[in-house]
């Protein structure tokens, strides 16, 4: 049986974070590490390594863009990451660089894996990543709003009193400040959320500035990103056909076109198979149509 393998570049603190998960969580065969601090990564793949005996087998080593070969799914986490008050989208100028390097050093080795981005601004560097890869759309995917929707869920539980896994509810958008959340959908049981207004705002501005807060408190945010690239794998390698909101191309999608941005997409081994066709209330398309021109304006100011 083919080996399972996946490649992360970036061993900061997500993507060290994302690929101690997956050994954790057994996602793989073989793990390869990739940074442009070589010691960083060399470091994390012995510091795993040495925990193997505790946990069973698997191949973790530090690689070079070579070993991108064969691989499923290959993770791109590099670039700066938000300091305290910073928005994602400052990070664009300083990531697109970083980023161009990182496409052009996979591609001669790999052209048949799934390209899964985490790096800030995500819907902008996971639209750069299509362009310049010119690789299937399906196989171009951005983390997008995966987790801002599972700390919308997390905080209606709270406030439920209900594991967040039985919420039903979407952030759809940029994966950042102008994301929206889909209130018209969400649901639990199917029956409307028992929530004032109040509690609405005040889950939502919670979920949407959770970065900053965390950031503010330790400096970076990885564990839950992390857990949401894991999600994402496992529905990938284990064809599951599971409807996560990650970052992909939209084609007339509620009139929006050719800017990536987090939807409900059901995720299988093909990569993004097809995004869900939802209703959403004409409030909530105006805030999506919102989000969209703020990416799509900075996209243009890339020459791509
Ligand atoms: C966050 C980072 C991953 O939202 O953008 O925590």
């Amino acid at each position: 049986m083919k080996k399972s393998k996946i490649v992360v570049i970036g061993t900061g603190a997500v993507g060290s974070t994302t690929a101690y998960t997956l050994l954790l969580r057994n996602r793989m065969d073989e793990l390869v590490l990739i940074d442009a601090n070589h010691n960083k990564a060399a470091g994390d793949a012995l510091d795993m390594n040495h925990g193997m005996a505790f946990l069973g087998q698997a191949d973790v080593w530090a690689g070079s863009y070579a070993d991108c070969a064969g691989a499923d799914i290959i993770i791109i986490t590099a670039g700066a990451a938000q300091k305290p008050g910073e928005s994602r989208t400052d990070l664009l100028k300083r990531n697109v660089a970083i980023f161009d390097s990182i496409i052009e050093q996979v591609l001669p080795y790999n052209k048949d894996a799934i390209l899964l981005i985490a790096s800030n601004p995500v819907d902008i560097m996971s639209y750069m990543a299509y362009r310049k890869a010119g690789l299937p759309v399906e196989r171009v995917i951005g983390s997008g709003t995966l987790l801002d929707s599972g700390r919308f869920r997390y905080l209606i539980g709270q406030k439920l009193n209900i594991d967040p896994r039985s919420v039903h509810a979407h952030i759809v958008g940029e994966h950042g400040d102008s994301e929206l959340p889909l209130w018209s959908l969400a649901n639990v049981a199917g029956s409307e959320l028992q929530l004032t207004d109040a509690e609405r705002e005040e889950v939502f501005s919670n979920t949407r500035d959770a970065a900053y807060q965390i950031i503010e408190a330790k400096g970076a945010t990885y564990y839950a990103i992390a857990l949401a690239l894991d999600r994402i794998c496992t529905a990938i390698l284990s064809d599951e056909g599971a409807v996560l909101n990650v970052s992909t191309l939209l084609n007339d999608y509620h009139g929006v076109s050719d800017v990536y941005l987090g939807v409900p997409c059901v995720i299988d081994r093909s990569g993004v198979r097809k995004i869900m066709d939802i209703t959403i209330s004409e409030e909530e398309k105006v805030l999506f149509h919102k989000s969209a021109d703020k990416i799509k304006g900075l996209i243009a100011t890339l020459q791509l």
